[in-house]
């Protein structure tokens, strides 16, 4: 079997072998993926990139914290990747070049728009955060046909920093949490950290309508604050990050193995084995 890995620190609970081992089996594709610690400090990661392809390995999900040294690392870069500062699949070409991609923000809007019928065409946006989740999945949803993304965040300089790197594709701004506003989004992504800590930024209620479509970019077994917050006001769709994640590997395995695996059956796994 072709040999795959995914890599980063902490990577004891990834679930990308499991999710990879399935797409294997309904391709009918020959995968062997595995999950490896690679150690923090200088160079460490990039000569365990070296020799994993110098040993023959076919390609690499890279996750936290590497995904900056693996787009230093790529030689070449896709459109995507470029833009958000960050790689997460490596792979290497016909030629033997060091290639990378980022497949977070297809899977986001793959997630939205296949498995929870949620169009982004004409859509008006509201951005919770303005970290490397945010980055990688602002141009995907421009091409998407997004009309209006406004970015919000504790930190506004850095909400300003992503509009100016990505005002180019369309029309994007920046706020504060408090000053959103107050009207009906079509769909709301809180990528923000903050529920990791259980916490959830101080947002106005006015930004949930009736129509409006809510997405956590965390998931857990329990629905997250975010989720719990817009389910409460009366959001239509409310969505956690599970589907993004199954769908940001299935964009990885496609463009390593060229064919693209079928998702909802697994994902309604996964979400089973999660409690
Ligand atoms: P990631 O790669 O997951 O996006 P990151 O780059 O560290 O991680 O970004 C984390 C994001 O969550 C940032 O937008 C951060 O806000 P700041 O830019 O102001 O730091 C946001 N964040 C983290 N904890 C938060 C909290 N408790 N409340 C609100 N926002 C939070």
């Amino acid at each position: 079997a072709d040999r795959y890995a995914v890599f980063g620190n902490p990577i004891k609970h990834s679930k990308s072998p499991r999710i990879h081992a399935a797409f294997a089996e309904q391709t009918g594709e020959a995968v062997d993926y595995r999950a490896q610690l690679v150690e923090l400090g200088t160079g460490v990661f990039e000569q365990q990139v070296e020799q994993f392809f110098a040993e023959g390995g076919k390609g690499l999900n890279i996750t936290v914290p590497f995904k900056q040294n693996a787009w230093r690392m790529a030689s070449w870069r896709s459109a995507a990747a470029e833009r958000a500062g960050a790689v997460n699949t490596l792979y290497r070409n016909e030629l033997g070049t060091l290639c990378g991609d980022n497949t977070d923000g297809v899977g986001l809007v793959c997630d939205l728009q296949n498995n929870n019928g949620i169009s982004l065409k004409g859509a008006r946006v509201l951005m919770l955060g303005a970290g490397g989740a945010v980055r990688g999945v602002l141009e995907p949803f421009l091409k998407a046909g997004a009309v209006e993304i406004v970015i919000a965040n504790r930190t506004v300089a850095k909400a300003q920093e992503l509009v100016e790197l990505f005002s180019d594709l369309g029309q994007l701004s920046a706020c504060g949490f408090e000053d959103i506003e107050a009207r009906a989004f079509d769909v709301i992504v809180n990528g923000t950290s903050a529920s990791l800590q259980g916490e959830l930024p101080p947002l106005p209620d006015a930004i949930v309508g009736a129509d409006s479509a809510c997405y956590d970019m965390m998931y857990g077994a329990q629905p997250t604050p975010f989720c719990n917050w817009a389910s409460q006001r009366g959001a239509a769709k409310v969505i956690d990050g599970l589907g993004m994640l199954i769908e940001q590997a299935a964009e990885s395995f496609r463009i390593w193995r060229g064919v693209k695996p079928q998702t909802p059956e697994l994902i309604a796994q996964i979400r089973a084995e999660l409690s």
